[in-house]
């Protein structure tokens, strides 16, 4: 019986959303798993449908319920058995604007949830309908590489260390940039362009296929600008 109030409603509605995105998988695909609750319920969605799939995963978490599952998660890096190209990725997501853009990484994984969606032809984002928001506001998580830590966070004003975060997966350490976001394209160009940055957590709307938003108990599909 699904919750009605609450964070109950919100976890109902992340389920039923990564179940209608564990539908768009097909057999022989390549798949991207994202990072998150969100994510942890299309894993054994798409664990139930016994499909034929490849699948990289953004993040340990995510790799250890997968292959728990009895998924096949392959490398994503640059061994010969490593996959180079996705047919799908799909992804949970902390903000969702009505322009398309996203935040993402409330998990820290957004610089390999950016590579993953990146390489893949769609990149699908499931999302309870309270990440449906009018105006997207920090914090934006950043990923910082450790040599120069300290010299980064005085390029970029704002950014605070994540307590009690352990580095990513890959070495960075997660930081969160406080601030007024009032054009995102232009936030994460200055992002990018800070040496010792590795990643941010604005996504922008051309890297999004299609948003399936939880809504009660029916999913909406809102096309992205990919
Ligand atoms: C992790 C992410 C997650 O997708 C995002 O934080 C949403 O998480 P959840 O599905 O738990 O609400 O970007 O880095």
């Amino acid at each position: 019986m699904p919750t009605t109030t609450g964070d109950g409603r919100a976890i109902d509605e992340k389920r039923v959303a990564a179940e209608a995105a564990a539908r768009l998988v097909e057999n022989g695909m390549t798949v991207g798993l994202g990072t998150g609750s969100t994510v942890a319920f299309l894993l054994p969605a798409l664990a139930d449908r016994l499909l034929n799939i490849r699948c990289v995963a953004t993040s340990p978490a995510t790799e250890a319920q997968a292959r728990a599952l009895g998924l096949d998660v392959l490398p994503f890096d640059a061994s010969a058995e490593s996959l180079d190209h996705l047919d799908i990725s799909i992804d949970g997501a902390d903000q969702v604007a009505p322009d398309g853009w996203l935040i993402k990484g409330g998990g820290g994984a957004h610089t390999r949830e950016k590579v993953v969606a990146t390489a893949a032809d769609q990149f699908v984002v499931i999302v309870s309908s309270e990440k449906m928001v009018e105006h997207l506001a920090a914090p934006v998580p950043l990923e910082i590489l450790g040599y120069g830590a300290r010299a980064t966070l005085l390029e970029v004003p704002g950014a605070v260390l994540r307590p009690s975060t352990p580095r990513s997966p890959d070495g960075g350490l997660i930081a969160d940039w406080y601030g007024e976001i009032d054009d995102p394209a232009k936030l994460a160009t200055w992002f990018d362009s800070v040496a010792g940055v590795v990643g941010h957590g604005l996504f922008q709307p051309e890297l999004v296929s299609e948003v399936i938003v939880g809504r009660g108990s029916s999913a909406e599909s809102l096309p992205g600008r990919r």
